[in-house]
């Protein structure tokens, strides 16, 4: 066994996020561009090394490894990856085996999913109306997430909607949000909407609408009481008294969670990322493709925690854009 991640910060890395594949059959607006460069296979890391990488770092202290992409169920075989690196779920190694999905796939693969193992799904929806949806999406179609949320459910796999809070998009449905998802189950997330990509800034700052506000419009309606329980991801959550509801706020811009970061992610390349707002960045492609033995991935695993930043640099306040980043959120899977 090994020592365990911890960063100089003195926070334990316990989460990794792991995209296994750049591509997405939407494209939401504030994560992809329309017309997406996507990359050849070769570029990929393969099913194999996904599970190697993973593997090394459940060997390093992860307890919770949750699978992004761009649209991770696109990534054909993806299920022979979730197979083996389910092992990890039965010899206690690893909590939590999961993933941030769109929902498109999963009336195909719910079931298998829920049968390896995985008890719970983060499904991206930012409003109820098809038409908003084949917007905000550029395309996609609404029916085919709510039957793929009806099989997670069939399939006794617990759902959180992810919804982008966005001003003049979504904000005149928060209510409607909040009664679909009690009435169907589901818990909630609310998450401020992060500067990354190519879209202009006036655009950002325009569709930005902090928690803070949507958190005042709830409680008009609702007895708001703080959790004290995480989910080992950023959120906080609070308990709606009226409906017995669980609703989470992922607060980048307003409330700055990076004091208790647990987490690392990997691109679909193998580019270890310390920070969702930084550029920094460690290969770890070239060390896995190397050696047939992990040391050398490990030793660059421990070089790159070891210069994790303290956190990311995205403000909005001033009325301004500040520490954008160009890359796209697909290519870190969020
Ligand atoms: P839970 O396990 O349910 O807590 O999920 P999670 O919030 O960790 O993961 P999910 O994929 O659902 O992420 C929701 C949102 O949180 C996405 O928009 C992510 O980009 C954002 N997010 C996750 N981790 C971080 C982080 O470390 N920093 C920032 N700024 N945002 C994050
Ligand atoms: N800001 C905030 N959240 C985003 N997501 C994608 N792009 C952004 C952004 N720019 C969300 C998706 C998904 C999660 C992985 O990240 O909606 O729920
Ligand atoms: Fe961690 Fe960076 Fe996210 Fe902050 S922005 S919580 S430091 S990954």
């Amino acid at each position: 066994t090994h020592a365990p991640l911890i960063d100089p910060f003195a926070r334990p890395i316990s989460y990794l996020r792991v995209s296994v594949t750049d591509r997405c059959d939407f494209r939401c607006t504030y994560c992809m561009a329309e017309h997406m460069q996507f990359l050849p296979k070769r570029d990929l890391l393969s099913l194999e090394e996904l599970d190697r990488l993973c593997s090394a770092f459940i060997g390093l202290g992860v307890r919770k490894l949750r699978i992004t992409g761009g649209e991770p169920l696109v990534r054909r075989d993806i299920m022979t990856f979730f197979r083996a690196i389910a092992r990890h779920l039965d010899t206690g190694a690893l909590d939590e085996l999961t993933l941030t999905t769109n929902g498109s796939q999963l009336a195909r693969y719910a079931t298998e999913l829920a049968a390896l193992g995985m008890r719970r799904i983060n499904v991206s929806l930012d409003t109820l109306d098809p038409q908003k949806f084949a917007q905000i999406t550029r395309w996609g179609r609404l029916e085919q997430v709510l039957e793929g949320l009806q099989a997670a459910k069939a399939a006794g796999l617990r759902v959180k909607i992810n919804t982008v809070a966005l001003k003049g998009f979504n904000e005149a449905e928060l209510f409607d949000l909040v009664k679909w998802c009690g009435d169907e189950g589901f818990d909630l997330t609310f998450i401020e909407v992060m500067p990354m990509g190519e879209m202009g800034e006036d655009l950002r700052l325009d569709q930005y609408w902090p928690l803070s506000a949507l958190r005042t419009r709830l409680a008009e309606r609702f007895t708001l009481t703080d959790l004290p329980e995480s989910t080992g991801g950023p959120a906080r959550y609070v308990r709606l008294r009226e409906s017995g509801q669980k609703i989470g706020f992922i607060t980048p811009l307003s409330h700055n969670f990076c004091e208790s970061c647990n987490r690392v992610r990997v691109t679909c390349t193998g580019e270890l990322y310390m920070c969702l707002g930084q550029e920094d960045r460690a290969d770890l492609r070239a060390p896995l493709r190397a050696d047939h033995a992990d040391a050398p991935l490990i030793a660059a695993i421990r070089d790159a925690i070891a210069r994790k930043p303290k956190g990311h640099d995205f403000d909005y306040s001033r009325q301004q854009v500040a520490g954008q980043m160009s890359r796209h959120m697909s290519h870190t899977g969020g």
